[in-house]
């Protein structure tokens, strides 16, 4: 049995030597360097770049400017940026990009980059707190509103009432690796070198920005340096690598500079929630009110879908939810680990354990008093819920209900005590893989997945191992290439449910055949050793389809069953008095997602998200500078994330041990951003039993608690 066990990653070893080629690693012959030279106002028009002092230096070949890019087209593809730079004159962020600079060397054309200077007409920009205002319903991108049972009826007959507001900074994603691109046309046809999430979105963008059929774009993703959703979007600097590699005719390399990672990419944008919740003596929930407002820029949107925690978790006669945005001038906000519920229970979670204080009722009890036994949306079964057994065993590694009991204090430390539900959506999206059993005795999963760190590929080997009766060992994969099976992304805590059912089936596929080949029976075959007799290759196809051909699946929507995924955390911290300085100390994370296919890489998932949602509690937060419209700290210096240091030894991770036929044949719903949920709540509701101040602004800083 391959599956379930707990194996290092199957890449890993290159990984810690060096051996693995990253998208910038990839020179083709000719390649000039390209720097992007970004807007200095916010908004208002670009009157001239000028470009003389830049060309004059030895090694830069030439400066692209709005003139010399042609007209792209309408960009309609999913998950992409729509709106293109370098197509007028008109600037609606800082650092939006106005000019490409080439080189014949890095140095050449960064020399060139601060060489070039651009005029521009500066009008008052709008920023995040000051920004336009829109609720208009039905206004494309801004979620449906859910309005279920009577609000007021509900809020009159609540015993205890609790109506407050929750705010979180912007924050980025920095992931190791930047953005990278390296763009090569050969003929009409152009090969990237990418960086991403999803390699198969990436033709569709260039095909329709550029003009060319999206068959005649290749994209090779090879390794991938971290990514927390900003390479799940298409964003401008691939189609401005792509169109400046067709203008000069050389291939062209873009990298992202890390300033340019905060101003050309994304980033979890402000986010400001009210929740108005009240429940009745016993604590059953009467009514529930959710409303969340999301910065976004001028002409685009992306509405943080954080009431969708409100529309999933709690049985509630009543639950009323809105989404509106803000425009201002500020580059686009996307999705960013956890989306959707990582807000969302930010505010959800937060609320609730403050009506737990006004009801006088234990937070986990006040949670199990409100389970849903089924979704409170729609009504209908859930596909596998064990968030109770998650609670229970959550709460008994912890120790929850003896917490009373214990000091309350350790030298200068004020120690507290807090829990949140965790949940996330469950997202699926059909996938197609293949699997080459080659003798004498090699077994190959072929999938245009990628990884950022989570462990696809080692649980796709071990998938397909178990479906050949073969060790891990004796698979490979290969992966990264859109001439490879569209495996689907490697976002959304998707790619295990849905491409390993692709090649759980692909490696059914494949054995099924060389058992027709060898004359057997499949269910039979001795695969290592008929691998041994097999005289040719045999090439096995895996799918994995949703309902209808769906092109996407949320929460089970083409399914008769609700999915998501569960689990509860529960944090200590403490905090020293004189100074506010806050600790996390240990913390226990339990969670019903189905089926674990390898243990190891799993804890990894969930040890990582609850330290993401620690920086997300009491660190992470990129100062925004009103005067000029900007992100102030483009720089790792100046924006705080865990280390080690602040990481305590004692994270415990527990799953529920589950099987859940429904979401995927191989039994797995999603882990990869479930773990960040809830951590932030659950942290500020600890920082509440330690020291009496409800914080309801992240992060939670010292200055925030003195
Ligand atoms: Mo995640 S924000 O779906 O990479």
């Amino acid at each position: 049995m391959s599956v379930g066990k707990p194996i290092s990653r199957v890449e890993g070893r290159r990984k810690v030597t060096g051996g693995a080629l990253y998208a910038a690693d990839n020179m083709p012959p000719g390649l000039l360097y390209g720097v992007l030279v970004g807007s200095p106002v916010a908004a208002g028009r670009i009157v001239a770049v000028r470009t003389e002092a830049a060309l004059q230096l030895t090694g830069v070949v030439r400066v692209l400017t709005a003139r010399d890019m042609p007209r792209f087209g309408a960009v309609t593809a999913p998950a992409a940026v729509l709106r293109l730079p370098l197509q007028s004159d008109v600037v609606e962020y800082e650092d939006e990009p106005v000019a490409i600079v080439l080189g014949e060397t890095l140095e050449a054309a960064e020399a060139g980059a601060a060489r070039v200077r651009v005029e521009a007409e500066a009008v008052p920009a709008l920023v995040p707190g000051h920004g336009g205002l829109s609720t208009a319903p039905g206004e494309a991108g801004l979620g449906a509103p859910m309005r279920k049972g009577d609000l007021q009826a509900g809020l009159k007959a609540a015993r205890h009432r609790v109506v407050q507001e929750y705010s979180q900074p912007g924050r980025h994603h920095n992931p190791i690796e930047p953005s990278a691109t390296v763009a090569w046309w050969q003929g009409g046809k152009v090969t990237l070198w990418d960086s991403v999430q999803r390699g198969t979105n990436v033709p569709l963008v260039i095909g329709q920005a550029l003009g060319v059929p999206s068959a005649d774009v290749r994209v090779i993703a090879p390794h991938t340096g971290g990514g927390f959703g900003c390479k799940g979007y298409v964003w401008p600097h691939e189609v401005l690598t792509a169109a400046a590699a067709k203008v000069v005719d050389r291939p062209v390399k873009i990298v992202l500079s890390r300033a340019q990672m905060y101003s050309m990419l994304t980033y979890q944008g402000f986010i400001r929630q009210e929740v108005d919740v009240g429940c009745d003596a016993q604590g059953r929930l009467t009514a529930l009110r959710h409303g969340v407002v999301t910065t976004t820029p001028i002409s685009e949107t992306f509405s943080e879908p954080a009431t969708e925690i409100s529309k999933n978790l709690y049985a509630c006669p009543a639950i009323w939810t809105s989404q509106a945005v803000e425009r201002a001038n500020v580059n686009l906000n996307n999705a960013m680990r956890a989306p959707v519920e990582g807000p969302g229970s930010w505010a959800l979670e937060s609320a609730m354990d403050e009506l737990s204080h006004a009801a006088g009722i234990d937070p986990l009890d006040l949670r199990l008093a409100n389970f849903a036994k089924v979704d409170p949306q729609h009504g209908k079964p859930w596909s596998s819920n064990k968030l109770r057994e998650a609670y229970a065993e959550g709460a008994r590694l912890y120790g929850w209900r003896g917490r009373a009991a214990r000091p309350r204090q350790d030298g200068p430390w004020r120690i507290g005590h807090g829990m949140a539900a965790c949940t996330m959506g469950n997202f699926r999206f059909p996938a197609t893989a293949r699997v080459r059993l080659a003798p004498p005795g090699r077994a190959v999963v072929e999938a245009n997945t990628h990884d950022i760190g989570t462990g696809t590929q080692t649980v796709f080997v071990q998938i397909a191992a178990e479906a050949l009766g073969l060790d891990a060992s004796e698979v490979s994969i290969r992966w990264g290439d859109t001439n490879l099976p569209d495996a689907g992304p490697v976002h959304g805590s998707a790619a295990t449910m849905c491409t390993g059912a692709a090649v759980q089936a692909a490696a059914a596929d494949a054995r099924r055949r060389l058992a027709e080949a060898l004359g057997a029976n499949a269910d039979e075959l001795d695969v290592r050793a008929a691998l041994r007799r097999a005289s040719a290759e045999v090439v096995g196809e895996g799918r994995f389809r949703l309902p209808g051909n769906a092109p996407f699946d949320a929460d089970g929507g083409t399914s008769p069953y609700a999915m998501r995924t569960w689990g509860a955390v529960f944090v200590e911290v403490g905090i020293d008095e004189d100074f506010g300085i806050i600790r996390l100390r240990r913390a226990v994370g339990a969670y019903s997602a189905g089926r674990i296919i390898n243990p190891k890489t799993a804890r990894s998932q969930m040890t990582g998200g609850i330290i993401w949602g620690w920086g997300k509690a009491a660190m992470e937060g990129t100062p925004f500078e009103p005067t000029h419209a900007r992100w102030l700290a483009k720089n790792l210096s100046n924006v705080s994330i865990p280390v080690n240091a602040d990481i305590p030894a004692d994270i415990q991770i527990h799953f529920v041990d589950e099987f859940d036929p429904h979401a995927s044949p191989t039994g797995a719903r999603g882990i990869g951003e479930l773990a960040s949920t809830g951590v932030a709540a659950a942290v500020a509701n600890a920082v509440f039993d330690a020291v009496g101040v409800r914080v309801r602004h992240l992060p939670i800083t010292p200055a925030t608690l003195l």
